[in-house]
């Protein structure tokens, strides 16, 4: 608020006044309490909490992963791995209305692994639903229905038929390792988007690596299996055309166990 000229020249024969008067320094009506330290701002209290959230939640992850490595280290069949993902209780998707864990079907010695997404609603085994139908049309017609053995990154189903996080994917990562390194399969076949990022460690797009065979390694043991992203049968029963793409990696992935020895 600007003052006006008539409360400038009041103020300064004030003033004037109190100099004469011998007034050399101003003090306020209360006193000041100088020791006292401001609180900091709500802003750097939110952050602060915030970090200690994320610090707990890092933590309980840490804990899930750890658990995950340990039950997966002790099985040594598929089906004793089955078991071991049904007794883990680190994935969040549990606690978000799955009713029970869907681990994998095939033949435990196939020589391929498959590896979808995420169980499906409603679905008790992977791609147990119109998916999985055309998908085993599909594995059928290239000749490599008893040659696959499928799991998917996650093994309960995400809320709302949601693609699983990558923490979801994260945290279930070591039983689909174990089940690469039980399996010792001739080829990987990853599905999707969602599947190949999270097995091969990678931001790519599905459409710049199908078709493209991979080097999938774990980091733990001498374990590697080639791997073949391609497109999410799901994504065929929207986009019909595409299915001249999958049939071309089907028929890759038949030469590719045909001619590797078992
Ligand atoms: N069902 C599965 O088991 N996996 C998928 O990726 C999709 C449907």
């Amino acid at each position: 608020m600007n003052a006006s000229p008539i409360d400038i020249s009041a103020t300064e024969s004030l003033l004037a006044f109190w100099r004469d008067a011998g007034v050399d320094a101003c003090y306020g009506e209360a006193a000041v309490d100088r020791s006292y330290v401001e609180p900091p701002a709500l802003k750097a209290v939110a952050k602060a909490t915030a970090s200690v959230t994320q610090l707990q939640t890092h933590d309980a992850q840490n804990d899930a992963l750890g658990d995950a490595r340990r039950l997966a280290a002790g099985a040594n069949t598929l089906e004793e791995l089955a078991a071991a993902v049904a007794a883990f209780e680190g994935c969040a998707l549990r606690g978000m209305g799955a009713r029970q864990s869907v681990f994998g079907r095939g033949a435990a010695d196939a020589p391929v692994l498959l590896i979808g997404e995420s169980p499906g609603a409603d679905e008790t085994q992977p791609f147990g639903g119109r998916t999985g139908k055309l998908l085993d049309r599909m594995l059928a017609a290239a000749g490599l229905t008893d040659k696959v053995f499928i799991i998917n990154t996650v093994f309960w189903r995400p809320p709302g038929n949601r693609p699983p996080t990558p923490a979801e994917q994260a945290v279930c990562a070591p039983f689909v390792e174990r089940a690469m390194a039980i399996m010792r399969p001739r080829a990987v076949l990853l599905l999707g988007a969602a599947s190949a990022r999270s097995v091969l460690q990678t931001e790519d797009s599905i459409m710049k690596m199908r078709g493209q065979w991979r080097d999938w390694r774990l980091a733990e043991g001498d374990v590697s299996a080639p791997a073949l992203p391609t497109l999410h049968p799901a994504f065929l029963l929207r986009q019909p055309q595409a299915k001249r793409q999958v049939w071309a990696d089907l028929l890759s992935l038949a030469a590719r166990v045909d001619e590797t020895p078992g």
